[in-house]
This record gives C-alpha cells, structure tokens and sequence, in this order.
C-alpha cells in the first residue's frame, strides 16, 4: 500500500516523533488530518497540534485503533509497557513501525499477539533536517507493499537503505552514531583553523561547509572519496602534508576501531535490554 490516504499513528512525538512529522507534511505524502499523535507529555502533543495541525490522542489505545501505520517513537526502556497496551487494540489493519535504537524484533514480538505486521527502522537525528540516513530490516509477516510504505515514509526524511535484520547493530554504529564522530572531526578541524589563528566563528564555518560541500560533491557526482582526495592533493602541495599528517595519526584505522567497538556495545545491549 502507498502511504497517500492513509492515516499515520505516532507513539511519543518527542525529538523523532516530529522529525518525522514534519517530514511527511514537507514532502506533501499525507495531509495534517491524517497524523494523529500520542505522548505522556500533553503539552508537547498541543504544541505539535498547534505547530502543524495534526491531530492529538492522548488515548493510546483510540490511537492505535485510528492508525494504519502506527510508528513506535518512545525510548527503549519503555517500549515494552507501551507494547503491552497497545497489544490488545492492534489488528490485522496495523502496520507497526519501531524505531527504537538496538530493540531486535524479537523483542518488539514477544509483547505482541502473533502475526503482527512489524518493521523496526534505525533513523538517525540528521532527520531533524530531513537528512538522515535510515536503514529498515526486512521482516516476515508483511503484506505486499509493507515495505514500501515505510521506505515512503522515511524517504521524507533523508536516504533509505534496506537490509537484513543481522546487520542493524553495524547500522547503529554507522549511522546512528554517526552524527557523533562527524561532529569530533568538524571541532577537530576548527580547532586546528583557531591554532593556525582563525577566529572561533569563522573556523566553525569552514570545517561545517567544508565536510558539508564535500559530502554532497561525493553523493552527486558518485566519486570514490580516494578519487576527491586525489582532485585536491597537488604534487608536493598542502594537501598531502595535511593527509600524511592524518595518517601519521592513524585517522582512518581510528574510525574502522570505531564503527567495530561500536557494534559490538550494540549487540551486548541488544542481548542485556
Ligand atoms: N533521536 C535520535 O537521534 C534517534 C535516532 C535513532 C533512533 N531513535 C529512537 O527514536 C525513539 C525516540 O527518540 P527521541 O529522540 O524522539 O526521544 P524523545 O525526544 O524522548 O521522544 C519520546 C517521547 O515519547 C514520550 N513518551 C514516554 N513514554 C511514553 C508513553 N508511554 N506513551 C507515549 N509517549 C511516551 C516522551 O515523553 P517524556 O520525555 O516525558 O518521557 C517523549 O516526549 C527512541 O526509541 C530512540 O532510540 C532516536
């Protein structure tokens, strides 16, 4: 099914919850009357309400019972308890979508009665600005076109990739941490501007525009980064002083380390939570 005319659930519209919203309502794929949206806090629900004109449930139950998707927007730690009461009100007309980080479907499952249709999904905060990049895991159990609905749905915020299940621990490394180290490397390079004597303001500028410019000059010309790399680096120039210096300090094997140590913390938590 295509998301258009049908009527999108949120569980929790915190900081996801709105990205999200704002995103189907930016790409025009479901009007505001067919948002409807949940959460403990019901001032946030208002703000929201008045924000973007959706429609605000405070009963989650009625919610579920309205929703044809139902996206799953709470933190980990308390997914299970929102399961548990929406269990009894989900049909065989719900499409559950979780996007809580490291919770295996598995999980998500063991709350529900059996054949619920299920998808979990690993956003990451850059949809915020409508950029993120989204890995969903297939899943069984669907109905045709299932998938598409979500990809529908989270291509409205940013890039979508499909995979198996097996692989969202390495996505949460990824992607989801991701924001993380990107964030290290830009104050790493303005750091370095302000030591060579650039003011604090206009460093930040630089380092931002200058992995944002390069990140979209990879993504539209489809480049191999070792080929931008050689476009920039003159023959005994700067360039290469710059990237000896970075090898010198291990900077791509620090990554790889990184994306390792961090998938192996996302399986543990996935097996302790
Ligand atoms: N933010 C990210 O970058 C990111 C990336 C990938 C995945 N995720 C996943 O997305 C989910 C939401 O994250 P978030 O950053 O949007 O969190 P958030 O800003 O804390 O939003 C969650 C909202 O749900 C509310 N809530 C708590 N218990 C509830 C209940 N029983 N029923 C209805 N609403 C309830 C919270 O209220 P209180 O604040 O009062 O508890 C809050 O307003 C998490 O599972 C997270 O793992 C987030």
């Amino acid at each position: 099914m295509s998301i258009k005319g049908k009527t999108v659930g949120f569980v929790g519209a915190g900081n996801m919850g709105e990205a999200l919203i704002k995103g189907l309502l930016t790409a025009g794929l479901v009007p505001s009357a067919a948002i409807v949206a949940t959460d403990v806090r019901a001032e946030r629900l208002g703000q929201l309400e008045r924000q973007y004109g959706i429609q605000m449930c405070p009963d989650i139950r009625q919610l579920v019972g309205r929703a044809d998707v139902v996206i799953l927007a709470v933190k980990p730690q308390v997914m299970t308890a929102v399961l548990r009461e929406i269990a009894p009100g989900v049909t065989a007309r719900t499409l559950l979508v979780s996007i809580a980080a490291g919770v295996p479907t598995a999980r998500l499952r063991a709350e529900l009665p059996a054949g619920v249709r299920l998808v979990r999904v690993m956003p990451n905060t850059a949809a915020l600005v409508l950029e993120a990049a989204t890995a969903i895991a297939k899943a069984d159990g669907l109905h045709a076109g299932d998938l598409e609905t979500v990809q529908e749905i989270f291509g409205a915020v940013g890039k979508v990739v499909v995979l198996d299940e097996e692989l969202m621990d390495a996505v949460t490394a990824l992607s989801g941490s991701g924001p993380a180290y990107v964030a290290l490397v830009i104050e790493g390079l303005a750091d370095g501007g302000v030591n060579m004597g650039l003011d604090r303001a206009t460093a930040m500028t630089l380092a931002v525009q200058t992995v944002l410019g390069t990140a979209r000059l990879l993504l539209e010309t489809g480049l191999h980064p070792g080929q931008l790399k050689d476009m920039v680096a003159s023959p005994g120039g700067t360039t290469m002083a710059g990237v000896a210096a970075l090898e010198d300090g291990g900077l791509r094997r620090a990554l790889i380390g990184a994306i390792e140590r961090a998938t192996r913390r996302s399986q543990e938590l996935g097996r302790s939570g």
